[in-house]
Formats: structure tokens, C-alpha cells, sequence
């Protein structure tokens, strides 16, 4: 073979190590129904690199306190690891500055953060929030609470049969006028779909709306530079990130958060409290009530480091090249068709099975040790749009390999014997 086409066989990106990288995930080296695991459900959670499991471990062990509340040196120490998180999701999503970073639970806990404080006073019955047919519950729903509440108006802008954003129509509802927010994902969880970010904040920003993304599907796959897209609003989750669960980003503009009012009330986010009145804290505190994820910071920081040790364009340049091998080996597969074409998409592949449903397509390929998502992916919209109940979804992730994709392809051919 030569050294081309052992490269082209490999599927690597240049100087892009997988196996490498596979051997800083413990878990990958576990068994399903005696098979090795062959994780592709990444877009629901992706696994975890020793350096984050380690990460954390060492803050337990080491330099464990609350935080912001403690004049001892250990409550310090901790504060310090705390805000030094912070201060790496500043520069990853390169805020102008660390009080325009908020810590919360995660991608809902800070859409639904945005929703209810801009819904008492920055939003108004009337104004319309626009959101988009492949959007996330967790993007809809609480724009629907919002809307139930203060009277707001709800526009969805649609997208093609392949799957895209459709510029012209999300131009044509702007220039009616009313509109106050865009919030829209930068990568659809169901389809890959890359939105055209930075055109729909031009256009936003000439109709006199704020944007918001949700890139939880997105900060995994390519940097995201947030004074480059000029969003008002960015929030993404940490456990998709290769990071814990319990912690999700939101980015807000610094007059644009110093505006809103806050979302809950309660310790640390006070500068002082009379039973007559309380008086909030300097950003970020003023968003972050109680006892924040303090270990879960620490995590998504070390998460953070590790992609950007191996380098995001690296991690997409690999994706691209496994996305490319699955649309043509899954495209063998008899019966297959993919819901969601978009030229510009991540390595997210969701797809149908002539009869087959696709809860009964994840159940036989789980047998093969290759764990897919079955169902509505938290987009029945976007479901009803597509013309279809579910779909059964593989998305990949900065391990996985063609022989992955191989694997699952094998699988899909063993339930077509089955249903065939
Ligand atoms: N939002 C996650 C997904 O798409 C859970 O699977």
C-alpha cells in the first residue's frame, strides 16, 4: 500500500493521532454484549479524557472549599480554580472579559436564564422572538412559557428539505419588523446542520434584534470566537464537550447582562439583603445563586484545555473526514435515507430504514456494541417537518474511527437481514 493510500485508509487528518487520543478515554476500552464499545451517540453526551476524570479527582482531593464565601486559604485556593475555569471559557470563546461568563447547569438552565429575564422588561407583549424549525425543545419551550406569560409573539423560520437555514426566509420575517431576539442553534443536535451564524447576526443586528446561538452542538467540533460571530448571546453544556455534566456556559453581552434582572435569587448573587430590599452583585454573581458547580467548573476547564491542546480545527478536519466515509458507506445500506443534506453539517448522520423503526434499529445494533439515539432527538418540530416520527442518529466525536463507522455500517446490513 503506499503511503497515500495508507493514509486515505487510516482516514487521518494530518498529524491528527486518534488512537492517541482514543487512549486518554478510559472508557472506550469497555465491552458491550462482548463487543468492544463503539460509542456514536456523542451529540447526547460524549465520553470523558482521564485529564478532566483526573481534573476533578485532584480537586476533591486536594483543594476542596466553597467558594467566594471562606476568608481561610483553602476557600481561596478553590475560588481561584473556580475563576481560573472561568477565565478558560472566556479566552475559548473569546469574551471581552470574564463577568460576561455565567456558570449554570447547563444549555437549558441558560436559555431558560435568557427567557425569563429578558421577559421582565427587555421583552414585551408584542415583540417577537424568532426561533427556528430545527431547534431543540429546550430552545422552544421556554420561549413558549415566555410567550404565555408576557404576551411575546413566537416566529419560527423554516428550513429546506435538506435541512438548512433559509436565509431568504429569515430575512423576509425580519423585514416585518418586531423582531427583538433571533435565538437559534449554530448546529442543528438532529441533523449536523451548521447554521450560517455570522449572516444571521448581519441581518439580525440590521433588523435591531439581539441574537442568541445555541451551540451546545457546536463548540466540540470548531472554534467558536464570539466578538468575531458579534453575538449578543452564546450558551453551550459541558458534558458534550467531553466535559462532567451539571455545568453549562452562558455568554452574555456585558450591557446587555448588566440590563437583566436575575434569574434566581438567593446566596452570592446579593451585595446586600434587608427584608425590605436586596441589592445585586456585580456580574457574573448577580446569575449565580447558591453554591455554583464548583467541581464541574474545573472539569469543563480541563475539558476545554484538552480540545484545545489538540486543536479544534484539527478535531473538525478528522470529523469532516469521518463524516464524509459514513455518508458513503451508510449510503450502501439498503433502504437508507438521511433526514438532514446540508453541504455545510458536522458528523452527525440521522437516517430512516425502510421498515424498520428506529428504536428496533438501535436495539440490533446495540447487540453489535454500537450505541446510536433512537427517537425524536428533543425536535419533534423539526420531526413533523422532515415527515417522519424519529430517526435513529449517529453522531461522532474527536475518537471515533472509520472502522467505527465500519462497524456500524455492519450493523445496519445485519438488521436489514432481520427486517429484510
Ligand atoms: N440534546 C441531546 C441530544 O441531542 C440530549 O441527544
Amino acid at each position: 500500500m503506499s503511503e497515500t493510500a495508507e493514509v486515505m485508509s487510516r482516514g487521518a487528518a494530518d498529524g491528527y493521532d486518534v488512537e492517541a487520543i482514543r487512549a486518554d478515554f478510559p472508557i472506550l476500552s469497555e465491552t458491550v454484549h462482548g463487543k468492544p464499545l463503539c460509542f456514536l451517540d456523542n451529540g447526547a453526551s460524549a465520553q470523558k479524557p482521564r485529564q478532566v476524570i483526573d481534573a476533578m479527582r485532584w480537586q476533591f482531593e486536594h483543594c476542596y472549599a466553597n467558594v467566594h464565601r471562606g476568608a481561610y486559604d483553602f476557600s481561596e485556593r478553590t475560588t481561584a480554580a473556580y475563576e481560573g475555569a472561568r477565565e478558560t471559557v472566556r479566552a475559548f470563546l473569546n469574551a471581552r472579559g470574564d463577568h460576561e461568563i455565567v456558570f449554570t447547569k447547563n444549555a437549558t438552565e441558560a436559555l431558560n436564564l435568557v427567557a425569563y429575564s429578558l421577559g421582565r422588561g427587555l421583552l414585551k407583549a408584542g415583540d417577537k422572538v424568532l426561533i427556528s424549525e430545527m431547534e431543540h425543545h429546550s430552545n422552544i419551550v421556554p420561549w413558549q412559557i415566555l410567550r404565555d406569560a408576557t404576551g411575546i409573539e413566537l416566529v419560527v423560520t423554516p428550513v429546506s428539505d435538506e435541512g438548512e437555514f433559509l436565509m431568504e426566509d429569515y430575512r423576509a420575517l425580519l423585514a416585518k419588523g418586531g423582531v427583538k431576539l433571533v435565538a437559534v442553534t449554530h448546529v442543528s443536535n438532529v441533523m449536523g446542520t451548521v447554521t450560517p451564524a455570522k449572516r444571521i447576526v448581519e441581518a439580525a443586528h440590521d433588523a435591531g434584534a439581539w441574537v442568541l446561538f445555541d451551540g451546545s452542538q457546536a463548540v466540540m467540533h470548531m472554534p467558536v470566537d464570539v466578538q468575531e460571530l458579534d453575538c449578543d448571546f452564546y450558551v453551550f453544556t459541558g458534558h458534550k464537550l467531553y466535559g462532567p455534566n451539571g455545568i453549562g456556559v452562558l455568554y452574555g453581552r456585558e450591557e446587555l447582562l448588566e440590563r437583566m434582572p436575575p434569574f434566581l435569587g438567593g446566596g452570592d448573587m446579593i451585595s446586600s439583603v434587608t427584608f425590605e430590599k436586596s441589592e445585586w452583585a456585580d456580574l457574573p454573581a448577580k446569575f449565580e445563586a447558591g453554591t455554583p458547580p464548583i467541581t464541574e467548573a474545573i472539569g469543563l476547564a480541563a475539558a476545554i484545555d484538552y480540545v484545545t491542546g489538540v486543536g479544534l480545527k484539527a478535531i473538525g478536519d478528522h470529523e469532516r473526514d469521518l463524516l464524509g466515509y459514513a455518508m458513503q458507506r451508510l449510503s450502501a445500506v439498503d433502504g437508507l435515507k438521511f433526514i438532514g443534506t446540508a453541504p455545510d453539517k458536522t458528523a452527525v448522520l440521522s437516517f430512516t430504514m425502510a421498515g424498520a423503526h428506529p428504536h428496533d434499529i438501535a436495539t440490533i445494533v446495540d447487540q453489535q456494541g454500537v450505541a446510536v439515539r433512537a427517537g425524536h432527538h428533543c425536535a419533534e418540530p423539526l420531526m413533523h417537518r422532515m415527515g417522519v416520527t424519529g430517526t435513529t442518529r449517529a453522531s461522532m466525536g474527536m475518537y471515533n474511527t472509520r472502522a467505527e463507522v465500519d462497524r456500524l455500517g455492519e450493523a445496519l446490513d445485519k438488521v436489514n437481514k432481520i427486517f429484510g
